[in-house]
């Protein structure tokens, strides 16, 4: 995935199951050595990718943001003051993105643990019946990986840009099999609109990979 990003393509890893599956330790794991997940594994290797080329011409600029999305409203986990909800808007050219949303720009793994921690804290949890501290929220983690080159003979400049996503996704159980009520029931009903999109996304985007040429209607959001 890391050599992907580097070559200059967006990449994205989606954690998807029950609640107590193992999602979010799988993603960030646990603060001690040797229980991290893959987003700090991630960044870690980044940084040492970064800081072991010997490419004196390239430039390499890594910024982060790390977003909440809960019953349908977009929380910025790295500015949690920020109260209300993030618009999400279209780009003509770049494509979806979050208004408002900080990005915070990183030169070091010891820096992204700390935002990735200060994020952790603000987190949303709510306790259902089948998981004391299930998170009820996906959370989207994003780097976003800037390679500037410039070539001395010919004087030109290259600008390679990479997102990497990592998400956290909700828990997939039925609202019916957790005896959810009132608010959980809600959750629960944004949590299964929102997933059931999202395999619809990706059922389209491989459907356009198997008929390539041929035009597939490709849902977005609800
Ligand atoms: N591979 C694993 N090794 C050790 N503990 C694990 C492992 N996977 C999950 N756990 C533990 O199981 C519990 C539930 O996992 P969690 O990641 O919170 O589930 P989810 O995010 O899917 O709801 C947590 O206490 C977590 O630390
Ligand atoms: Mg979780």
């Amino acid at each position: 995935m890391l050599s992907h990003a580097f070559e200059g393509y967006n990449v994205c890893i989606f954690a998807y199951g029950q609640t107590g599956a193992g999602k979010s330790y799988t993603m960030m794991g646990r603060q001690e050595p040797g229980e991290e997940g893959i987003i700090p594994q991630l960044c870690h290797d980044m940084f040492r990718r970064i800081n072991d080329t010997d490419a004196s011409d390239t430039v390499y600029t890594v910024e982060v943001s790390y977003m909440e999305i809960y019953c349908e409203r977009v929380r910025d986990l790295l500015n949690p003051q920020n109260e209300k909800s993030l618009r999400v808007r279209e780009h003509p050219i770049l494509g979806p993105y979050v208004e408002d949303l900080s990005k915070l720009v990183v030169t070091s793994y010891r820096d992204i643990l700390q935002l990735m921690e200060e994020g952790n804290k603000a987190r949303t949890v709510a306790a259902t019946n089948m998981n004391e501290t299930s998170s009820r929220s996906h959370a989207v983690f994003t780097i976003v990986l800037t390679q500037r080159k410039h070539d001395e003979h010919t004087d030109l400049k290259g600008e390679k840009v990479s997102k990497i996503s990592l998400v956290d996704l909700a828990g997939s159980e039925r609202a019916e099999s957790t005896g959810a009520q009132g608010q959980r029931l809600k959750e629960g009903a944004n949590i299964n609109k929102s997933l059931t999109t999202l395999g619809k996304v990706i059922s389209a985007l491989a459907e356009v990979t198997k008929e390539n040429a041929k035009d597939v209607r490709r849902p977005t959001r609800p």
